[in-house]
């Protein structure tokens, strides 16, 4: 197949170069052209509610790197040094969920167990990967409990009364 300024072209090929637009338009029309072959991707913000810091992520990033990135302490008091580094084992970086829960990977059961008893609302940010926009209220009030997510919780535990 020959395209109409005599390059020879297979199918498939050509189909391509007439997505790009004709050599003829010019830049303009191929920039255009690529805009419609590679839309924008969105990027997932991340409101911190409390901070009143706003902040873009990659698609599926963990929320509580993310908030470390921005510079955002998702740890309250002793939870800063008590704490597992986000290896899912402390229950200490609690953050609410105000907005966009839907935009945010499922409850995993370590958050289950850790969360129990805190609202549907209240998730471990290292246990959390952001798919969409949220807003994030960073240390809750009730966010870590008397249970195993607390200072006094771990300590029972590490001396064999948890
Ligand atoms: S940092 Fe320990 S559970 Fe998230």
């Amino acid at each position: 197949m020959t395209t109409s300024w005599g390059v020879a072209q297979e199918p498939d090929r050509q189909h391509a170069i007439g997505e790009l637009g004709h050599p003829e338009d010019g830049w303009a029309g191929r920039a255009l052209s690529l805009a419609t072959l590679y839309p924008p991707t969105t990027v997932p913000t991340i409101r911190f509610d409390q901070e009143g810091q706003q902040v873009g992520c990659i698609e599926g990033a963990n929320l509580r790197k993310a908030a470390l990135d921005a510079g955002i302490n998702p740890y309250k008091g002793l939870n800063n040094f008590n704490n597992c580094g986000g290896l899912g084992q402390c229950g200490t970086c609690v953050v609410e969920v105000l907005e966009g829960a839907r935009n945010l990977s499922p409850r995993s059961d370590v958050e289950e167990v850790y969360l129990a008893d805190r609202p549907a609302s209240y998730r471990l940010s290292c246990r959390t990967s952001v798919n969409g926009d949220v807003t994030i209220r960073t240390r809750p009030a009730e966010g870590v409990g008397k249970g195993s997510n607390s200072l006094v919780g771990a300590l029972k535990a590490l001396v064999g009364r948890g």
